[in-house]
């Protein structure tokens, strides 16, 4: 009886061991593997763009202050205030365009003097070859300026050890309705 549950609890960590993200295992087995053969892995630049959509209000808002200091709503840059967002990323500029993912994470306003966020978001693609991977954005957002750059720190499935630059614009803001949508452009190095 013992054995068998034991035979059964292997042959099931053997199916799970094999479910795979396109391809790459994700058991620790197979991470460690994957490190012992990194000097034979040659690095890969890869490019992305995507619109990142900030809906803040209406029906389905998918960006949701979640905390603030008692004195956030007086502040002119409302600092302190945190939002947690599950925003879409898509191929245009519309809402309705193709969706590669989604920005999870949160941002925070963080200074005092000017509009500018912290910004630390997973980018969970969703479509295609990078289904089911992710890349860590984490930087500093001064949200009235053309272009902020911000970094890649990491990422995992196809993205793994990834680093690199992130670029937001904005290319929409609705200050009544609360939906923003920003224009990115990423350049990863990965494996
Ligand atoms: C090791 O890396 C090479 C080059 O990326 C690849 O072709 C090969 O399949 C890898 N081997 C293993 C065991 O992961
Ligand atoms: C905000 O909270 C702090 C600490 O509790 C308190 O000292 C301060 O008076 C409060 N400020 C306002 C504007 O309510
Ligand atoms: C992405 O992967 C998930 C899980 O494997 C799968 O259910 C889904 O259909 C895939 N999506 C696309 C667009 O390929
Ligand atoms: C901004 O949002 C409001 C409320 O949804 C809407 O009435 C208005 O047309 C929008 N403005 C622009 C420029 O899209």
């Amino acid at each position: 009886m013992g054995k068998q549950l034991c035979a059964i609890l292997i042959l099931c960590s053997m199916v799970i061991s094999i479910t795979a993200v396109h391809g790459i295992t994700e058991d620790p087995i197979s991470v460690e593997k994957w490190f012992d053969n990194l000097t034979n892995s040659k690095q890969k630049v890869t490019k992305l763009e995507f619109y990142f959509q900030d809906m803040r209000g209406g029906k389905n808002p998918t960006s949701i202050q979640v905390a603030g200091a008692n004195t956030t709503n007086t502040s002119p840059t409302l600092f302190g205030g945190i939002n947690m967002v599950d925003n879409p990323l898509t191929v245009g500029p519309e809402l309705s365009s193709k969706q590669l993912g989604r920005a999870q994470g949160i941002y925070g306003a963080s200074s005092m003097e000017e509009m500018c966020l912290l910004t630390l978001v997973n980018l969970a693609f969703t479509d295609g070859k990078y289904n089911g991977s992710t890349l860590a954005l984490l930087g500093r957002n001064p949200i009235l300026e053309e272009y902020r750059e911000m970094s890649i720190v990491g990422g995992s499935g196809l993205f793994r050890l990834a680093r690199g630059i992130a670029t937001a614009k904005t290319y929409s803001i609705n200050a009544t309705s609360g939906y923003g949508v920003v224009h990115y452009h990423v350049m990863a190095i990965h494996y």
